[in-house]
């Protein structure tokens, strides 16, 4: 293989073949052959020219096996995975995953940590007082065996050319390309060995797409890569234009989440979605026959208080103070909160979820960089979402805060900034906007 003719080749608009793709990714992740400036050209000539669905499988096969594979054939049931491409008060794991497992679906999950305005599950289990995501491989199983579910952080060496490829394209803004999200996203899926995955495209101003074209095809080719490789795989494309939940924050977070397992929130968005999106994986597990028959058996179980209780249960297995979901009050929790109020009365027509996340982000809940700590009790309470009525005054939002008058008036600011108040009541826009398979 000759690097500079690959490049060419994709450069000029040619197909690359299965052996010239593998060759050249295997070279780049093990350094034999293939230098960071020669990937850095081919990920934008892959920009500019795309891939077609051959090369594209190609491609994620070849990333997957630069690396260790999960093997998840020595659990029991129908193993089911979930992947949201991030948001912004975007708890869903947390609710479903203990609702599907109460269900009787196995869920052996690794999920991230949140970036600039996007939150990840870990850092929001990691709030729960003693509670470890690192668990090794064999407790991650042993877990998952007696309990039905756990949510980790990534073990062993799970797809390497990812992280390879992706620092490249961080800095050479070859990151918004639909052919390498999918490859990066599925070859990670894909890797964790999960027999049915449901992707949550989300688009908005608070996504990595922001049309409803983008998220659209997005899905489409993740799904038919999936498919092309063996699996079950749907997608949901839902709304990321506001936030999901009315909690921002990690602590917080985790809070909305017990709330909604305790029925407190009967309607919310985010419940609406979590529930639509756990029916999906029981549907696909063919645990239910359809998903009519699936929708009612998530609400028994979070009616009944079952998913509540899988969730304590998968808490106190992973170290941490399962107290939290009969009391809130062992989060940890802000020293200070401080009202957001309203300029002017009417009604609010949108909400920009970027800069929500990135409110939070200055009060401290998220990171600018990888490895900025976090502050756990740290968020933001949105008391309005789009379509509602308030009056001057009254508040939009309220802050978990320390006491540092900066990061306020800088949170402060973003928030009065994404909040659209005019005088027409607009409808907001459907959660679940299509589903994919
Ligand atoms: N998330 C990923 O994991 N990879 C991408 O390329 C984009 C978002
Ligand atoms: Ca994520």
């Amino acid at each position: 293989m000759n690097p500079y003719q690959l490049i060419l080749k994709k450069r000029n608009g040619g197909v690359l073949s299965k052996d010239e793709i593998r060759e050249f990714v295997l070279g780049f992740a093990q350094g034999t052959g293939v230098e960071d400036y020669q990937m850095a050209a081919w990920l934008m000539a892959v920009w500019y020219q795309g891939m077609n669905v051959e090369e594209l499988s190609a491609l994620t096969q070849a990333m997957i096996d630069s690396g260790d594979q999960l093997d998840l054939s020595c659990l029991p049931g129908v193993k089911v995975d979930k992947h949201s491409t991030g948001g912004v008060g975007d708890t869903t794991t947390l609710i479903l995953a203990p609702l599907a497992a109460a269900a009787g679906a196995t869920v052996a999950k690794m999920s991230g940590r949140g970036l600039g305005h996007t939150g990840g599950t870990l850092d929001k289990l990691e709030s729960v007082p003693g509670l470890r995501t690192g668990l090794t491989g064999d407790e991650f199983i042993a877990q998952v065996k007696k309990i039905g579910c756990a949510v980790i952080s990534q073990t062993g060496n799970l797809v390497p050319a990812d992280g390879k490829m992706y620092a490249l394209r961080d800095v050479t803004a070859t990151v918004d390309s639909i052919p390498l999200i999918a490859s990066s996203v599925m070859s990670k899926k894909l890797a964790c060995g999960a027999d049915c995955i449901l992707l949550d495209v989300k688009y908005g101003r608070g996504a990595f797409m922001d049309t409803l074209d983008n998220a659209r095809e997005l899905a489409r080719r993740m799904v038919d890569l999936g498919n092309h490789m063996g699996r079950r795989v749907r997608a949901v494309i839902s709304d990321m234009d506001q936030p999901l939940g009315t909690m921002i924050g990690n602590a917080l977070e985790v809070r909305e989440a017990i709330e909604i397992l305790r029925n407190e929130r009967p309607g919310s968005a985010l419940e609406t979605v979590s529930v639509e999106l756990a029916a999906h994986l029981l549907e696909m597990a063919k645990i239910c026959p359809n998903l009519e028959k699936s929708r009612e058996r998530v609400r028994e179980l979070l009616v009944s208080g079952a998913g509540l209780k899988k969730l304590a249960e998968m808490f106190a297995a992973q170290g941490g103070d399962a107290r939290v979901c009969d009391d809130v009050s062992y989060l940890p929790q802000a020293p200070k909160t401080v009202e957001v109020k309203a300029p002017r009365s009417g009604y609010v027509t949108s909400i920009h979820a970027q800069k929500i996340g990135l409110a939070s982000t200055a009060l401290g809940a998220g990171r600018v960089k990888k490895s900025d700590p976090i502050d756990p009790a740290v968020g933001i309470i949105m008391e309005r979402r789009v379509g509602d009525a308030i009056e001057a005054g009254q508040p939009l939002a309220i802050l978990h805060t320390q006491d540092k008058p900066e990061a306020i008036e800088e949170a402060t600011r973003l928030i009065l900034e994404s909040i659209v108040i005019g005088d027409e009541k607009t409808a907001p826009r459907k959660l679940i906007e299509e589903v994919v398979e």
